[in-house]
């Protein structure tokens, strides 16, 4: 729930990666007030977001962080990943070179972060139909088993597994 007043057990840090256009503020727009936009502009600099999740008796207030995939709009990359605990590399599945990035992306959270980073492989915009899709959820998958991630494809536009692709994320920080 939302409840302002309600005292927070912990206080998360967690980021989202990924190239340019892939869908990341209106994933992070649609978990935390459930909108969407059509028309977003791409990110400049830094945005985030909080959202309190409950886990088991706990009660976690997730600050999540959400920068530009452009690289002419990052921002400060060390003071991005410093004291994230978890991640979401988001791809789209309708467009094969944000998949292909998607180790580059890795790269660079492993050279960032601590080993025990919780990290999530989101394949995003599911809602497009067969004809647009690029990567298959099978391969999406054994990347994700080689690399040790989980893995969800979601939809921010239909609404589709995106709480559980944050709460997968949330729930197995500890
Ligand atoms: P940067 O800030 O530049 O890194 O981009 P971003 O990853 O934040 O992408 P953003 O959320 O701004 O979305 C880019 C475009 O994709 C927008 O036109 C969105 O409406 C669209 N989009 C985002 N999510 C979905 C989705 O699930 N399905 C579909 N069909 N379109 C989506
Ligand atoms: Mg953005």
């Amino acid at each position: 729930g939302y409840d302002e007043e309600q005292e927070c057990d912990y206080l998360f840090k967690t980021v989202m990666i990924g190239d340019s256009a892939v869908g990341k503020s209106n994933l992070l727009s649609r978990f935390s007030r459930n909108e969407f936009r059509v028309d977003s502009k791409p990110t400049i600099g830094v945005e985030f977001a909080y959202r309190d999740v409950r886990v088991g008796d706990k009660l976690i207030k997730a600050q999540i962080w959400d920068t530009a995939g452009q690289e002419r709009f990052r921002a400060i990359t060390s003071s991005y990943y410093r004291g994230a605990l978890g991640a979401l590399v988001v791809y789209d599945i309708s467009r094969r070179a944000t998949f292909d990035n998607v180790e580059k992306w890795l790269d660079e959270l492993r050279g960032f972060s601590s080993a025990d980073m919780v990290i999530v492989l989101v394949g995003n915009k599911c809602d497009v139909g067969r004809q647009l899709r690029e990567v298959s959820e099978e391969e999406a998958r054994s990347l994700a088993e080689a690399e040790d991630l989980s893995f969800v494809e979601t939809s921010a536009r239909d609404n589709l597994n995106v709480d559980s692709a944050f709460l997968e994320m949330i729930a197995k920080i500890h």
